[in-house]
Protein backbone atom coordinates (compact mmCIF):
# COMPACT_ATOMS: atom_id res chain seq x y z
CA UNK A 1 0.00 0.00 0.00
CA UNK A 2 1.30 3.50 -0.99
CA UNK A 3 1.63 5.99 1.90
CA UNK A 4 0.02 9.17 2.80
CA UNK A 5 -0.51 12.22 4.95
CA UNK A 6 -3.63 13.07 6.33
CA UNK A 7 -3.97 16.80 6.46
CA UNK A 8 -7.29 18.90 8.47
CA UNK A 9 -7.43 21.21 11.14
CA UNK A 10 -6.74 20.45 14.89
CA UNK A 11 -10.20 21.35 15.66
CA UNK A 12 -13.13 20.71 13.41
CA UNK A 13 -16.66 21.29 14.91
CA UNK A 14 -19.59 19.65 13.28
CA UNK A 15 -23.12 20.50 14.29
CA UNK A 16 -26.43 22.43 14.50
CA UNK A 17 -26.14 25.43 16.22
CA UNK A 18 -22.15 25.33 16.67
CA UNK A 19 -21.77 28.64 15.79
CA UNK A 20 -22.21 29.51 19.07
CA UNK A 21 -19.60 27.27 20.43
CA UNK A 22 -16.92 29.46 18.50
CA UNK A 23 -17.52 32.15 20.06
CA UNK A 24 -16.35 30.43 23.68
CA UNK A 25 -13.78 29.16 22.36
CA UNK A 26 -12.38 32.05 20.68
CA UNK A 27 -12.19 34.40 23.86
CA UNK A 28 -10.59 31.62 25.53
CA UNK A 29 -7.94 32.35 22.48
CA UNK A 30 -7.08 35.62 24.36
CA UNK A 31 -7.47 37.35 20.69
CA UNK A 32 -7.62 41.19 20.56
CA UNK A 33 -8.32 42.14 16.97
CA UNK A 34 -10.09 39.62 14.59
CA UNK A 35 -10.74 40.47 10.84
CA UNK A 36 -14.19 38.92 9.70
CA UNK A 37 -14.49 37.78 5.58
CA UNK A 38 -18.12 36.77 5.31
CA UNK A 39 -20.72 37.65 2.47
CA UNK A 40 -23.89 40.09 3.47
CA UNK A 41 -26.87 37.08 2.95
CA UNK A 42 -24.83 35.37 6.44
CA UNK A 43 -24.47 38.38 8.36
CA UNK A 44 -28.30 37.91 9.88
CA UNK A 45 -27.14 34.57 11.49
CA UNK A 46 -23.16 35.60 11.86
CA UNK A 47 -24.33 39.03 13.62
CA UNK A 48 -25.05 37.82 17.38
CA UNK A 49 -21.96 36.02 17.70
CA UNK A 50 -20.14 39.09 16.83
CA UNK A 51 -21.86 41.29 18.98
CA UNK A 52 -20.69 38.98 21.70
CA UNK A 53 -17.34 39.36 21.03
CA UNK A 54 -17.85 43.00 20.58
CA UNK A 55 -19.01 43.00 23.79
CA UNK A 56 -16.05 40.43 25.55
CA UNK A 57 -13.82 43.49 23.75
CA UNK A 58 -12.61 42.36 20.80
CA UNK A 59 -11.93 44.57 17.83
CA UNK A 60 -13.68 43.40 14.46
CA UNK A 61 -13.47 44.83 10.81
CA UNK A 62 -15.93 43.25 8.82
CA UNK A 63 -15.51 42.91 5.27
CA UNK A 64 -18.22 41.63 2.93
CA UNK A 65 -17.05 42.80 -0.67
CA UNK A 66 -16.19 39.44 -2.02
CA UNK A 67 -19.08 39.20 -4.79
CA UNK A 68 -17.80 36.33 -7.06
CA UNK A 69 -15.07 33.91 -7.37
CA UNK A 70 -11.82 35.98 -6.09
CA UNK A 71 -9.38 37.33 -8.10
CA UNK A 72 -6.18 38.11 -7.35
CA UNK A 73 -6.87 42.10 -7.03
CA UNK A 74 -9.63 41.04 -4.74
CA UNK A 75 -7.35 39.51 -2.30
CA UNK A 76 -4.61 42.28 -2.14
CA UNK A 77 -7.12 44.60 -1.75
CA UNK A 78 -8.07 42.88 0.83
CA UNK A 79 -5.21 41.92 2.54
CA UNK A 80 -4.07 45.46 3.00
CA UNK A 81 -7.09 46.36 4.85
CA UNK A 82 -6.18 43.40 7.31
CA UNK A 83 -2.61 44.70 7.44
CA UNK A 84 -3.57 48.07 8.43
CA UNK A 85 -6.36 46.92 10.73
CA UNK A 86 -3.44 45.08 12.26
CA UNK A 87 -5.04 41.73 12.42
CA UNK A 88 -4.31 39.26 14.92
CA UNK A 89 -6.69 36.49 13.68
CA UNK A 90 -8.94 36.16 10.89
CA UNK A 91 -12.40 34.25 10.17
CA UNK A 92 -13.77 32.92 6.67
CA UNK A 93 -17.26 32.39 6.87
CA UNK A 94 -18.70 32.24 3.31
CA UNK A 95 -18.48 29.90 0.62
CA UNK A 96 -15.07 28.78 -0.71
CA UNK A 97 -14.52 32.13 -2.39
CA UNK A 98 -14.56 33.73 1.14
CA UNK A 99 -12.77 31.17 2.84
CA UNK A 100 -10.36 30.99 0.50
CA UNK A 101 -9.39 34.59 0.60
CA UNK A 102 -9.46 34.33 4.33
CA UNK A 103 -7.29 31.72 4.58
CA UNK A 104 -4.73 33.57 2.38
CA UNK A 105 -5.31 36.90 4.16
CA UNK A 106 -4.30 35.17 7.51
CA UNK A 107 -0.97 33.43 6.11
CA UNK A 108 0.06 36.45 3.99
CA UNK A 109 -1.09 39.09 6.84
CA UNK A 110 2.82 39.37 8.01
CA UNK A 111 4.61 37.53 5.03
CA UNK A 112 7.57 38.18 2.69
CA UNK A 113 6.16 36.76 0.18
CA UNK A 114 3.52 37.49 -2.56
CA UNK A 115 0.93 35.05 -3.50
CA UNK A 116 2.06 34.43 -7.59
CA UNK A 117 5.26 33.26 -6.42
CA UNK A 118 3.07 30.76 -4.24
CA UNK A 119 1.28 28.98 -6.80
CA UNK A 120 1.43 25.38 -7.14
CA UNK A 121 2.21 22.82 -4.27
CA UNK A 122 4.75 24.03 -1.29
CA UNK A 123 5.78 26.87 -2.00
CA UNK A 124 4.42 29.17 1.10
CA UNK A 125 6.95 29.76 3.53
CA UNK A 126 5.14 30.37 6.91
CA UNK A 127 1.74 31.38 8.10
CA UNK A 128 0.93 34.88 10.12
CA UNK A 129 -1.87 34.76 11.90
CA UNK A 130 -4.47 32.44 13.55
CA UNK A 131 -7.81 31.44 11.63
CA UNK A 132 -11.08 29.87 11.50
CA UNK A 133 -13.34 28.61 8.71
CA UNK A 134 -17.32 28.26 8.67
CA UNK A 135 -18.20 27.35 5.25
CA UNK A 136 -21.75 28.54 4.17
CA UNK A 137 -22.07 26.42 1.16
CA UNK A 138 -22.01 22.77 1.20
CA UNK A 139 -19.30 22.68 -1.60
CA UNK A 140 -15.84 23.11 -1.86
CA UNK A 141 -14.46 21.71 1.56
CA UNK A 142 -12.21 24.74 1.76
CA UNK A 143 -12.55 24.81 5.88
CA UNK A 144 -11.30 21.46 6.01
CA UNK A 145 -8.77 21.54 2.71
CA UNK A 146 -4.79 22.94 2.70
CA UNK A 147 -6.14 24.64 -0.56
CA UNK A 148 -6.75 28.31 -1.49
CA UNK A 149 -8.13 28.98 -5.31
CA UNK A 150 -7.49 33.02 -7.34
CA UNK A 151 -8.20 33.66 -10.70
CA UNK A 152 -5.73 35.61 -12.05
CA UNK A 153 -6.23 38.04 -14.08
CA UNK A 154 -2.73 38.23 -16.21
CA UNK A 155 -3.72 35.26 -18.05
CA UNK A 156 -7.39 34.26 -16.78
CA UNK A 157 -6.04 31.26 -15.38
CA UNK A 158 -7.49 29.81 -12.04
CA UNK A 159 -4.24 29.54 -9.55
CA UNK A 160 -4.25 27.00 -7.00
CA UNK A 161 -2.25 27.59 -3.69
CA UNK A 162 -1.79 24.49 -1.80
CA UNK A 163 0.35 24.56 1.59
CA UNK A 164 -0.21 22.99 5.09
CA UNK A 165 -0.03 26.67 6.14
CA UNK A 166 -3.39 27.22 4.32
CA UNK A 167 -5.00 24.70 6.86
CA UNK A 168 -7.40 26.63 9.05
CA UNK A 169 -6.51 26.12 12.80
CA UNK A 170 -9.77 25.64 13.09
CA UNK A 171 -13.41 24.62 11.16
CA UNK A 172 -16.53 25.21 12.18
CA UNK A 173 -19.71 23.55 10.67
CA UNK A 174 -22.95 24.74 11.21
CA UNK A 175 -26.08 23.17 8.48
CA UNK A 176 -27.84 26.22 9.89
CA UNK A 177 -25.81 28.97 7.74
CA UNK A 178 -26.02 26.80 4.94
CA UNK A 179 -30.07 27.16 5.33
CA UNK A 180 -30.26 30.34 3.33
CA UNK A 181 -28.50 29.30 -0.15
CA UNK A 182 -30.27 29.36 -2.90
CA UNK A 183 -31.55 26.89 -5.54
CA UNK A 184 -28.94 27.15 -8.08
CA UNK A 185 -26.23 27.94 -5.72
CA UNK A 186 -26.92 24.88 -3.89
CA UNK A 187 -27.30 22.53 -6.97
CA UNK A 188 -23.93 23.78 -8.47
CA UNK A 189 -21.96 23.74 -4.80
CA UNK A 190 -23.36 20.52 -4.17
CA UNK A 191 -21.88 19.20 -7.69
CA UNK A 192 -18.52 20.37 -6.72
CA UNK A 193 -18.55 18.49 -3.42
CA UNK A 194 -19.39 15.32 -5.54
CA UNK A 195 -16.65 15.90 -7.91
CA UNK A 196 -14.41 16.23 -5.02
CA UNK A 197 -15.40 13.32 -4.09
CA UNK A 198 -15.51 10.96 -7.13
CA UNK A 199 -11.93 12.43 -7.81
CA UNK A 200 -10.79 11.70 -4.94
CA UNK A 201 -11.80 7.61 -5.25
CA UNK A 202 -10.78 7.04 -8.76
CA UNK A 203 -7.31 9.12 -8.33
CA UNK A 204 -4.50 7.38 -9.63
CA UNK A 205 -3.28 7.99 -5.76
CA UNK A 206 -6.24 7.37 -4.36
CA UNK A 207 -5.91 5.57 -0.34
CA UNK A 208 -8.47 3.77 1.41
CA UNK A 209 -8.20 6.09 4.47
CA UNK A 210 -9.49 9.17 2.23
CA UNK A 211 -11.68 6.75 -0.09
CA UNK A 212 -13.65 6.15 3.02
CA UNK A 213 -14.46 9.51 3.28
CA UNK A 214 -14.73 10.01 -0.61
CA UNK A 215 -17.60 6.83 -0.67
CA UNK A 216 -19.42 7.95 2.50
CA UNK A 217 -19.99 11.57 1.05
CA UNK A 218 -20.75 10.49 -2.39
CA UNK A 219 -23.54 8.49 -0.39
CA UNK A 220 -24.59 11.35 1.54
CA UNK A 221 -24.52 13.49 -1.62
CA UNK A 222 -26.57 11.16 -3.62
CA UNK A 223 -28.93 10.95 -1.32
CA UNK A 224 -29.48 14.57 -0.29
CA UNK A 225 -28.82 17.13 -2.74
CA UNK A 226 -32.05 16.83 -4.62
CA UNK A 227 -33.68 17.44 -1.58
CA UNK A 228 -31.87 20.66 -0.33
CA UNK A 229 -32.28 22.13 -3.98
CA UNK A 230 -36.16 21.76 -3.59
CA UNK A 231 -36.37 22.19 0.18
CA UNK A 232 -34.03 24.79 1.17
CA UNK A 233 -35.28 24.41 4.53
CA UNK A 234 -34.53 20.96 4.94
CA UNK A 235 -32.41 20.52 7.84
CA UNK A 236 -31.74 17.00 7.40
CA UNK A 237 -30.69 17.43 3.80
CA UNK A 238 -28.56 20.77 4.77
CA UNK A 239 -27.36 18.76 7.57
CA UNK A 240 -26.54 15.58 5.00
CA UNK A 241 -24.90 17.72 2.67
CA UNK A 242 -22.32 19.45 5.03
CA UNK A 243 -21.04 16.24 6.61
CA UNK A 244 -20.45 15.21 2.70
CA UNK A 245 -18.83 18.01 1.28
CA UNK A 246 -16.34 18.22 4.64
CA UNK A 247 -15.74 14.62 3.23
CA UNK A 248 -15.05 15.46 -0.10
CA UNK A 249 -12.54 18.52 1.31
CA UNK A 250 -11.09 15.86 3.65
CA UNK A 251 -9.53 14.20 0.57
CA UNK A 252 -8.32 17.17 -0.86
CA UNK A 253 -4.66 17.79 0.95
CA UNK A 254 -3.63 14.12 0.81
CA UNK A 255 -5.09 13.31 -2.86
CA UNK A 256 -6.49 16.28 -4.42
CA UNK A 257 -8.71 16.23 -7.71
CA UNK A 258 -7.98 15.60 -11.12
CA UNK A 259 -9.15 15.58 -14.60
CA UNK A 260 -12.47 17.22 -13.85
CA UNK A 261 -11.23 20.52 -11.91
CA UNK A 262 -8.52 20.71 -15.00
CA UNK A 263 -10.68 21.23 -17.36
CA UNK A 264 -13.04 23.15 -15.58
CA UNK A 265 -10.76 25.89 -14.73
CA UNK A 266 -10.62 27.23 -18.16
CA UNK A 267 -14.32 27.12 -18.38
CA UNK A 268 -14.64 29.24 -14.83
CA UNK A 269 -11.72 31.17 -15.65
CA UNK A 270 -12.33 32.44 -19.52
CA UNK A 271 -16.15 32.75 -18.68
CA UNK A 272 -16.28 32.96 -15.32
CA UNK A 273 -19.05 30.30 -15.36
CA UNK A 274 -19.22 29.76 -11.25
CA UNK A 275 -16.49 26.57 -9.86
CA UNK A 276 -19.54 23.83 -9.38
CA UNK A 277 -20.97 24.28 -12.41
CA UNK A 278 -18.37 24.27 -14.50
CA UNK A 279 -17.39 21.21 -12.78
CA UNK A 280 -20.58 19.71 -13.15
CA UNK A 281 -21.40 20.18 -17.25
CA UNK A 282 -17.61 17.90 -17.53
CA UNK A 283 -18.26 15.51 -14.50
CA UNK A 284 -20.13 12.40 -16.59
CA UNK A 285 -17.91 12.88 -19.60
CA UNK A 286 -15.07 12.84 -17.67
CA UNK A 287 -16.16 10.02 -15.29
CA UNK A 288 -16.58 7.89 -18.87
CA UNK A 289 -13.05 8.58 -20.54
CA UNK A 290 -11.65 7.49 -17.12
CA UNK A 291 -13.55 4.31 -16.31
CA UNK A 292 -11.30 2.22 -18.72
CA UNK A 293 -8.31 3.20 -16.63
CA UNK A 294 -10.03 1.84 -13.30
CA UNK A 295 -13.64 0.10 -13.75
CA UNK A 296 -13.53 -1.18 -10.14
CA UNK A 297 -13.18 2.27 -8.63
CA UNK A 298 -15.97 3.68 -10.63
CA UNK A 299 -17.80 0.77 -10.22
CA UNK A 300 -17.48 1.34 -6.44
CA UNK A 301 -18.72 5.05 -7.14
CA UNK A 302 -22.14 3.78 -8.46
CA UNK A 303 -22.39 1.19 -5.84
CA UNK A 304 -21.58 4.47 -3.29
CA UNK A 305 -24.64 6.58 -5.00
CA UNK A 306 -26.74 3.72 -4.42
CA UNK A 307 -26.91 2.16 -7.98
CA UNK A 308 -28.07 -1.36 -8.50
CA UNK A 309 -24.97 -3.59 -9.47
CA UNK A 310 -24.73 -4.56 -13.13
CA UNK A 311 -23.56 -7.92 -14.30
CA UNK A 312 -20.22 -6.69 -14.41
CA UNK A 313 -17.87 -3.81 -13.07
CA UNK A 314 -18.50 -1.86 -16.45
CA UNK A 315 -22.43 -2.14 -16.30
CA UNK A 316 -22.14 -0.94 -12.95
CA UNK A 317 -19.80 1.57 -13.69
CA UNK A 318 -21.76 3.06 -16.45
CA UNK A 319 -24.82 2.98 -14.17
CA UNK A 320 -22.57 5.76 -11.91
CA UNK A 321 -22.36 8.28 -14.94
CA UNK A 322 -25.61 7.92 -15.96
CA UNK A 323 -26.65 8.46 -12.26
CA UNK A 324 -24.32 11.47 -12.27
CA UNK A 325 -26.16 12.95 -15.45
CA UNK A 326 -29.27 12.62 -14.27
CA UNK A 327 -28.56 13.97 -11.02
CA UNK A 328 -27.04 17.33 -11.94
CA UNK A 329 -30.08 17.52 -14.43
CA UNK A 330 -33.03 16.82 -12.13
CA UNK A 331 -31.49 19.68 -10.14
CA UNK A 332 -31.63 22.11 -12.80
CA UNK A 333 -28.11 22.17 -14.33
CA UNK A 334 -26.98 22.49 -17.58
CA UNK A 335 -25.42 19.33 -19.35
CA UNK A 336 -23.27 20.76 -22.09
CA UNK A 337 -21.00 23.37 -22.49
CA UNK A 338 -23.48 24.92 -25.16
CA UNK A 339 -26.64 25.73 -23.21
CA UNK A 340 -23.99 27.40 -21.00
CA UNK A 341 -22.94 30.10 -24.18
CA UNK A 342 -19.45 28.61 -24.17
CA UNK A 343 -18.38 29.25 -27.80
CA UNK A 344 -17.69 26.24 -29.48
CA UNK A 345 -14.64 28.45 -31.27
CA UNK A 346 -13.01 28.66 -27.57
CA UNK A 347 -11.95 24.61 -27.70
CA UNK A 348 -8.43 24.63 -28.49
CA UNK A 349 -7.62 27.42 -26.12
CA UNK A 350 -9.14 25.28 -23.34
CA UNK A 351 -7.92 22.67 -24.30
CA UNK A 352 -4.47 24.48 -23.92
CA UNK A 353 -4.82 26.15 -20.79
CA UNK A 354 -6.53 22.81 -18.78
CA UNK A 355 -3.08 20.92 -20.14
CA UNK A 356 -1.75 23.23 -17.56
CA UNK A 357 -3.58 22.24 -14.75
CA UNK A 358 -0.49 19.29 -14.32
CA UNK A 359 -0.58 19.52 -10.42
CA UNK A 360 -4.05 18.30 -10.95
CA UNK A 361 -3.68 16.52 -14.23
CA UNK A 362 -0.51 14.25 -12.62
CA UNK A 363 -3.59 12.56 -10.54
CA UNK A 364 -5.80 11.25 -13.21
CA UNK A 365 -6.21 7.53 -13.13
CA UNK A 366 -6.04 7.98 -17.07
CA UNK A 367 -3.46 9.73 -19.12
CA UNK A 368 -4.95 12.53 -21.14
CA UNK A 369 -3.82 14.76 -23.59
CA UNK A 370 -4.56 17.74 -25.14
CA UNK A 371 -6.81 16.19 -28.02
CA UNK A 372 -8.65 14.15 -25.02
CA UNK A 373 -9.54 17.43 -23.68
CA UNK A 374 -10.56 18.85 -27.02
CA UNK A 375 -12.89 15.53 -27.46
CA UNK A 376 -14.19 15.94 -23.99
CA UNK A 377 -15.32 19.57 -24.65
CA UNK A 378 -16.41 18.68 -28.14
CA UNK A 379 -18.55 16.13 -26.88
CA UNK A 380 -20.45 18.71 -25.25
CA UNK A 381 -21.92 20.41 -27.81
N1 LIG B 1 -9.99 25.72 -1.28
C1 LIG B 1 -10.51 24.65 -1.80
O1 LIG B 1 -10.23 23.55 -1.36
C2 LIG B 1 -11.49 24.81 -2.93
C3 LIG B 1 -12.10 23.68 -3.48
C4 LIG B 1 -12.99 23.86 -4.51
C5 LIG B 1 -13.29 25.15 -4.98
N2 LIG B 1 -12.66 26.23 -4.45
C6 LIG B 1 -12.94 27.61 -4.91
O2 LIG B 1 -14.04 28.11 -4.15
C7 LIG B 1 -14.77 29.08 -4.94
C8 LIG B 1 -16.23 28.69 -5.03
O3 LIG B 1 -16.82 28.61 -3.77
P1 LIG B 1 -18.36 28.17 -3.61
O4 LIG B 1 -18.65 27.15 -4.65
O5 LIG B 1 -18.57 27.82 -2.19
O6 LIG B 1 -19.16 29.47 -4.02
P2 LIG B 1 -19.02 30.99 -3.54
O7 LIG B 1 -18.27 31.10 -2.29
O8 LIG B 1 -18.50 31.77 -4.72
O9 LIG B 1 -20.55 31.38 -3.27
C9 LIG B 1 -21.50 31.39 -4.33
C10 LIG B 1 -22.57 32.44 -4.07
O10 LIG B 1 -23.37 32.04 -2.96
C11 LIG B 1 -23.48 33.11 -2.02
N3 LIG B 1 -23.64 32.50 -0.69
C12 LIG B 1 -22.72 31.81 0.01
N4 LIG B 1 -23.25 31.35 1.16
C13 LIG B 1 -24.54 31.78 1.19
C14 LIG B 1 -25.59 31.62 2.12
N5 LIG B 1 -25.45 30.91 3.23
N6 LIG B 1 -26.79 32.19 1.82
C15 LIG B 1 -26.98 32.87 0.66
N7 LIG B 1 -26.01 33.05 -0.26
C16 LIG B 1 -24.80 32.50 0.00
C17 LIG B 1 -22.19 33.89 -2.19
O11 LIG B 1 -22.30 35.22 -1.72
C18 LIG B 1 -22.01 33.83 -3.70
O12 LIG B 1 -22.79 34.80 -4.34
C19 LIG B 1 -14.09 29.09 -6.29
O13 LIG B 1 -13.19 30.17 -6.39
C20 LIG B 1 -13.39 27.76 -6.35
O14 LIG B 1 -12.30 27.76 -7.26
C21 LIG B 1 -11.79 26.07 -3.42
FE1 LIG C 1 -13.89 21.93 -6.53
Amino acid sequence: MNSIVLKQPQRIVFGTGCLTQFADEYLKLGKKRLFVLTADPVLPVLNPVLDQLKQAGVALQVETQILGEPTVSDFKRILKEAQAFHADSVIGVGGGSVMDVAKLVATFLYSEQEVEQCYGIGFVKARGVWIACMPTTAGTGSEVSPNAILLDEADNGKKGIVSDFLLADAAYLDPNLTLSVPPRVTAETGMDALTHCIEVHTNKFAHPTVSLYAKYGISLIAKYLERAVKDGSDQEAREGMLLGAMYGGLGLGPVNTAAVHALAYPVGGMFHKSHGLSNSVLLPTVMKFNMPANVKAYAEVALALGCQPGSNDEETALRGVEFVANLSKSCGIPQTLAEINIPQSAVPEMAKAAMLQQRLLKNNPRPITEQDCADIYNSLY
